[in-house]
């Protein structure tokens, strides 16, 4: 019996509601969100939709500690998003993701946190729970992956599914590609372009695949089939026994003091269990520095 629970049924949390009673591996989903009608009517809904499926999901309204008998507790409760700019979120969910997760005292199951700032929220929420940092996962930079090989697969005309594509760092705009472990058709990335005479054009990367996302949001005020798609599949591979390499939000250290960043690791129904050794390169290496010692100052110096 697998038991999911997503606190905030906004526009993430519904929509990831709905791609998972459609996945065959979910038995049971508890909702709670801090809007109890507004609650009622989305557990309505996506529990109407269920009922059209040969294997029914259950859906309930739930309060918090009813959470605490899920294995795996999605978050996505956040004050109303303003703005494409995850950082400056960080202000009024801090004290929202303090409120809910200090409730969390002795969880046994994983927290995979989608609220933005993705990364930092993800350590946040260790801090308040004192769970494990290692049942604590973010989805970090799964989905700016996928927008890279989107990217790459409109660019150069390949299929989707003859790109590998690594994003790297935190999720939003202190993100890197790593090149070093990105292919086309299991050529490495730069390789292809050159036996092919193709050019790569940074600046246009840049445009195309950092405003992927905000150029949604500055048109609907918010994005949410991308993130509820990826959380989906991160929740198969956290109900899985067999590790699964994904690139995503997961522990780290700086100066000996916890801090997530995005990285490839293994995850499975025990959580975080190892980063992927890649090599990368000195300049890619060099960003990840830069982008622990960033978020090491907005956690620990501020
Ligand atoms: N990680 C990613 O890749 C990614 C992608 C898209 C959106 N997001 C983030 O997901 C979050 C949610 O976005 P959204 O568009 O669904 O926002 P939304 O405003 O539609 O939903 C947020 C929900 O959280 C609820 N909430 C607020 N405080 C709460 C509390 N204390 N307890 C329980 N519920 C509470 C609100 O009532 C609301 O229903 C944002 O931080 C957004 O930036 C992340």
């Amino acid at each position: 019996m697998n038991r999911i629970g997503i606190i905030g049924v906004g526009y993430v949390g519904a929509c990831t509601a709905f791609a998972l009673i459609n996945n065959i591996n979910i038995d049971e989903i508890y909702l709670y969100d801090i809007k109890k009608d507004f609650l009622l009517a989305q557990k309505n809904d996506i529990e109407q939709a269920a009922m059209i499926n040969k294997k029914i999901t259950t859906v309930k309204m739930a309060e918090l500690k009813d959470l605490l008998n899920c294995d795996i507790v999605i978050n996505t409760a956040s004050a109303k998003v303003l703005s494409a700019d995850r950082l400056k979120e960080l202000d009024n969910n801090k004290k929202i993701i303090f409120d809910i997760f200090s409730q969390f005292k002795g969880y046994q199951g994983i927290i995979l946190n989608v609220t933005n700032p993705c990364d930092i929220v993800s350590k946040l929420i260790v801090d308040a729970s004192e769970i494990s940092p290692n049942k604590v996962i973010g989805t970090g930079t799964l989905l700016d992956s996928l927008r890279l090989k989107s990217t790459i697969s409109s660019l150069y005309k390949v299929l989707p599914s003859e790109v590998e594509a690594l994003a790297m760092g935190e999720h939003g705009a202190n993100l890197f590609y790593a090149f070093s472990q990105t292919t086309i058709k299991g050529k490495p990335f730069f390789s292809y372009l050159k036996e092919n005479n193709l050019n790569y054009d940074k600046e246009l990367f840049n445009k195309e695949v950092m405003l992927a996302g905000s150029n949604i949001f500055s048109v609907k005020g918010r994005t949410e089939y991308g993130i509820a798609n990826v959380t989906n599949f991160i929740v198969n591979a956290l109900l899985k026994t067999i590790p699964t390499a994904i690139p995503l939000s997961a522990k780290d250290y700086y100066n000996d003091k916890l801090i997530y960043t995005s990285r490839l690791v293994l995850i499975s129904n025990k959580g975080y269990l190892n980063d992927i050794k890649i090599v990368l390169s000195d300049e890619e290496n060099a960003k990840l520095a830069d982008i622990r010692a960033k978020q090491y100052a907005i956690l620990y110096l501020n």
